[in-house]
């Protein structure tokens, strides 16, 4: 029942030959939108990974799983929460210091956006760092099109191109996006989604795909009192909740699972000693989810783990980017110092 997992290589060939030829939008004014599809929505790795993590014995769902269309606009909600501080601090930090940002990061690259969701972080860069070419990369390839007919509109003479991908397979990027000066831009704490272990990873394989003069942009939360912590990812609107419960009628999609929403609680609990705020779907009674010709029971008060969201401090950061080879590392906070913004290169 072993299946085995492709290697990098095998699994970036099939991506590429699984490339949809570019579809310029019909709607596109001045220099257009080019756009990607990596992958298909029932992705065979993909459905392989969720049902890995369904199977094994601590039950598991990748946080990649959240993002389909509604869990985009739900995560898009939760941003507008009183309690969920990191976009708007985020935000506060990049127009507070945009001229030396833009000092620093150089205008005319090529923006690289990791995982763009509504593209809106990136757009508010538009004018500050006047880049050549806007590449957005998302795994919701419908919500990632969909987003970037609308900009490309309003950005006629900013050449775009859109990437329907998963960011934790290898880096395939189509000749589209060109060789120009390239900014790896990963805002909104995303990297946090990864175990420092991973982060590290991910940063290593960014920086062997970059030349000399390149350079990442990377919005990451960091460590503060629990209380606040957990307050961020459980709600008292609910909306938290949401987008953690949608994670299950996503998997019903792609596995043609049949979770029941209501059979399941979300959780949501700061372990300070792993500076990770944890997100869990508790089962609120016994139950059995089938899929295929398989089934899983899960007993009452039994827990799935769906997300990680890692917390940093200054410290560890700078550790972090040097292991990865990254130079001169710059970061600006907000003045309480809740979050960083994190510039840092690729030395010559
Ligand atoms: C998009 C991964 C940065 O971890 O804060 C928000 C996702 N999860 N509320 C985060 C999320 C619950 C978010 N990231």
């Amino acid at each position: 029942m072993q299946a085995t997992k492709p290697s990098a290589d095998a699994y970036a060939r099939r991506a590429l030959a699984r490339l949809i030829q570019p579809q310029p939008t019909v709607d596109a004014v001045g220099a257009g939108l080019t756009f990607y599809q990596l992958f298909t929505e029932d992705d065979a790795a993909l459905r392989a990974e969720a049902e890995a993590g369904l199977l094994a014995p601590a039950a598991s769902i990748s946080p990649k799983f959240f993002y389909d269309a509604l869990g985009s606009r739900l995560f898009e909600a939760i941003t507008d929460l009183p309690e969920y501080y990191p976009t708007r601090t985020e935000a506060a930090i990049f127009s507070l210091h945009a001229a030396e940002i833009a000092l620093r990061v150089g205008r005319g690259a090529t923006l690289i956006d990791l995982g763009a969701g509504n593209c809106e972080k990136a757009a508010r860069l538009f004018r500050t760092l006047a880049p050549s070419r806007y590449v957005a990369i998302d795994i919701s390839a419908d919500f990632l099109r969909d987003t970037l007919r609308g900009l490309a509109r309003q950005h006629p003479q900013l050449p775009m191109v859109g990437i329907g991908a998963d960011l934790c397979a290898p880096l395939v990027l189509p000749d589209a996006v060109g060789d120009g000066r390239r900014v790896w831009f990963y805002p909104g704490s995303s990297l946090g989604n990864f175990t420092p272990e991973e982060a590290g990873a991910f940063l290593s394989r960014l920086h062997e795909a970059s030349a000399p003069g390149d350079s990442v942009l990377i919005g990451i939360d960091l460590i503060k009192d629990a209380q606040r912590l957990e307050a961020a990812y459980d709600d008292p609107l609910g909306v938290t909740a949401a987008f953690n419960l949608n994670v299950l009628r996503n998997l019903n999609r792609l596995l043609g699972a049949n979770f029941d929403v209501r059979d399941w609680r979300h959780v949501a609990l700061y372990r300070a000693e792993a500076h990770r705020v944890e997100m869990h779907l508790e089962a609120r009674r016994d139950v059995t989810v089938r899929w295929g010709k398989h089934a899983r029971a899960f007993a009452a008060g039994e827990r799935m783990h769906t997300e990680n969201s890692v917390k940093y401090d200054l410290p560890s950061l700078q550790a972090m980017f040097a292991d990865a080879g990254f130079e001169d590392l710059h970061a600006w906070t907000d003045v309480s110092g809740d979050f960083a913004v994190c510039h840092a290169s690729v030395g010559r």
